[in-house]
């Protein structure tokens, strides 16, 4: 039962769509785990050059079928646009499934977000402002909608006033806010419901069947292990499981159905909003890795922060998530620097330390300390076999490889889908 996830091994944005678009050519399944659609996955391949927020990134194969799952929240016009772009595209989307166990992103959820931002002035944490962590705070709270509910609309009718009227005793009561008509949500209901309806499954046991018939089945994780929830930099952290365990909550599989678990790191670091960052480059080679890697949010469109690789931090991702094998990208991007840096260890009140701080505040207090390696000539971009890499940037891979303590299995060197490096089949270990 080969299920292989996906994560996300730093702060997000390391390159999962990309990756995820070429792992489905040999899978039967994408199945999407956590978050939502402050996610913003890039695939781009002969069908076209997309920006996935919600659906997975297997979609332009036609044999893979792709699932949202339990454990994603959904904002349902973000879901319908990209759909419509997809179709428009000439892509086949009849094979997306949507958990009715998923909760929805409500209108009021985004207005929330937002106002509790601005809220929290010079210490906000700088989310995406698309009612994520507003939508989790629901179903952790046990009022959320979740998408099996559009599949009855005249019952969920009967249970939103008591919601939105609560909802809106917190928009003007302590945000001083507008309320939000029922009326105004009822209708977007009903708009929903039917378009969404065909999507809307058990996807537990499409899942389970694929397993069974021994399938290999991606879960696609989205933004990174050091946003996560529990594990992440809290409480500069998304709302959300983006770590191995949220792959198996957020689908409702059990941990015997696994064959690996992949960390996709970029070669270097980046991250967007507010929170602690050890490694960051506020100079001209942050600089320049932010052009040359069009380093700025896909769904945000925000100027990511960018910085030179945090080993003490991917040990410590790899610790959480238990690695098998890692995925290397952008490597490209690193072509022409020298040297280049990667952070061994920290340097916390005086003393070094090589284990990731867990105690909330000491990252913030952590120094990195760098050990230097020789930048390579010419351009690694759209090498397609590890022999032609240069040697010395085999040996960047290399010394990532012994410090995360996983071996780099995948290399990519450019955004579309060939421009990628089997140095082992990850299906065949
Ligand atoms: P939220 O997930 O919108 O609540 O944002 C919380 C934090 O997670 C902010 O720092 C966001 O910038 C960050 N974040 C959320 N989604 C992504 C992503 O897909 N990539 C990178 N950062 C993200």
């Amino acid at each position: 039962m080969p299920a292989f996830a996906v994560i996300g091994a730093q702060w997000g944005d390391e390159g999962k769509g990309k990756v995820i678009d070429f792992l489905a050519g040999k899978a039967s399944v994408v199945a999407r785990y956590s978050g939502g659609n402050n996610a913003g996955h890039t695939v781009i391949n002969d069908s076209g050059s997309f920006g996935f927020h919600l659906v997975p990134s297997g979609i332009c194969w036609p044999h893979t079928r792709n699932i949202i799952g339990n454990g994603v929240v959904v904002d349902p016009d973000v879901l319908l646009k990209e759909i419509a772009d997809l179709k428009r595209a000439g892509l086949n989307v009849d094979g997306l499934a949507i958990s009715e166990r998923a909760h929805i992103v409500m209108p009021y959820h985004v207005l929330l977000d937002k106002l509790e931002e601005n809220r929290k002035g010079a210490g906000a944490l700088g989310t995406t402002g698309r009612g994520i962590g507003p939508a989790y705070i629901d179903k952790v709270a046990r009022t959320g909608i979740r998408m099996g509910e559009l599949l009855n609309p005249e019952e969920l009718a009967m249970r939103l006033p008591d919601i939105v009227n609560h909802k809106n005793e917190v928009l003007t009561r302590i945000y001083g806010a507008s309320p939000v008509s029922i009326d105004t949500i009822l209708s977007k209901i009903q708009a929903w419901a039917p378009k969404l309806a065909p999507f809307i499954k058990q996807v537990e046991y499409i899942v389970e069947d694929s397993l069974t018939r021994g399938e290999n089945v991606i879960l696609e994780g989205a933004q990174g292990a050091l946003l996560d929830i529990d594990h992440g930099t809290y409480p500069y952290v998304t709302s959300s499981s983006p770590t191995v365990g949220g792959a198996l909550t957020g689908l409702g599989i059990p941990p015997r159905a696994f064959g690996g678990v992949i960390g996709v790191f970029k070669a270097y670091c980046t991250r967007v909003g507010g929170g602690p960052y050890p490694t960051e480059l506020n100079n001209e080679i942050g600089e320049h890795i932010r052009n040359k890697g069009k380093e700025f949010g896909v769904t945000t469109g925000r100027p990511r922060r960018t910085g030179w690789f945090d080993a003490v931090a991917g040990r410590y991702s790899a610790r959480v998530n238990g690695f098998d094998s890692i995925v290397l990208t952008r490597l490209d991007i690193l072509d022409g620097l020298n040297p280049i840096k990667i952070c061994v260890g920290y340097e916390l009140d005086g003393h070094r330390i090589d284990r990731f701080p867990l105690e909330g505040g000491a990252l913030e207090r952590c120094v990195a300390i760098y050990e230097e390696l020789e930048g390579w000539p010419g351009t690694t971009f759209g090498i397609t076999r590890d022999r032609d890499l240069p040697k010395k940037a085999m040996a960047y891979v290399k010394r990532i490889e012994a410090l995360v303590g996983a071996p780099v299995e995948i290399i990519s060197t450019g955004p579309k889908r060939h421009e990628t490096i089997v140095v082992n089949d990850i299906f065949q270990k």
